[in-house]
């Protein structure tokens, strides 16, 4: 039996669309145990090998090969500028990157204080607006720092709006659109191209695209 094919989904909200559309690709990663707390599941019978990762952890593990392929949100990847391969736009899980803030609060003050948990993104953005700001990194509930004083605007993803809107916080820019690709680890897209050939096919037909 060769060794099985190791794929990084992201845990949490992406991963029940993601494997949904692995499984119309012919790919049965729905079980029970997605509820479960394992890791690491096995599907001998498709000689796959499934691993629960954190949806900004996934470009490691496929960087570092312990994972052939992965499921990254294109937000994980302009922020880590890998080396991995990006062969598929699946267009699951659509939000953009913008700028938010406070209503009627311009920009004016120097250097103003941008909190996110993209530095890499706001700062390349910004920069390309011409202003000089300060980033202040966060890991999450980006919302509060406006808020609370800590920062002027915010850098983060918009899905529904709906956080935005229940913060009483609003839109100023928008930066770019998001969803999710298919990646794949440069060795293992040269030592197992069969399987992967395959699996990036029969994706391609699910979400209509064509194969270049
Ligand atoms: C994300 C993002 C926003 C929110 C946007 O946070 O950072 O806070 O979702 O979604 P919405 O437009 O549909 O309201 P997430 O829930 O991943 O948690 P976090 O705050 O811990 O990053």
């Amino acid at each position: 039996m060769p060794k099985p094919l190791t794929i990084a989904m992201p845990k949490g909200r992406i991963f029940e669309e993601a494997a949904g559309l692995m499984q119309q690709a012919g790919y049965d990663l729905l079980t029970d145990q997605e509820d479960s707390r394992k890791l690491i599941l096995d599907f001998p019978e498709q000689n796959l090998r499934i691993m629960m990762a954190k949806p900004m952890d996934v470009v490691t593990y496929v960087e570092y090969g312990t994972a052939d392929i992965g499921i990254a949100g294109k937000d994980v990847l302009l922020e880590q500028d890998r080396d991995v391969y990006e062969v598929l736009d699946l267009g699951i899980s659509p939000c953009y990157i913008a700028v938010a803030g406070l209503p009627d609060q311009p920009l004016s003050r120097i250097a103003p204080k941008i909190a996110t948990k993209y530095p890499k993104v706001a700062a390349d953005y910004f920069r390309e607006q011409g202003e000089q700001i300060e980033i202040i990194p966060l890991n999450g509930s980006i919302e509060l720092a406006p808020l609370i004083g800590l920062a002027d605007r915010i850098v983060d993803i918009v899905s529904t709006g709906r956080t935005l809107r229940e913060n009483g916080l609003v839109e100023y820019e928008k930066i770019t659109e998001i969803t999710s690709r298919l990646i794949v680890n440069p060795v293992s897209f040269r030592l197992k191209s069969d399987e992967i050939d395959e699996m990036v096919r029969q994706l391609s037909i699910v979400i209509g695209e064509e194969v270049k």
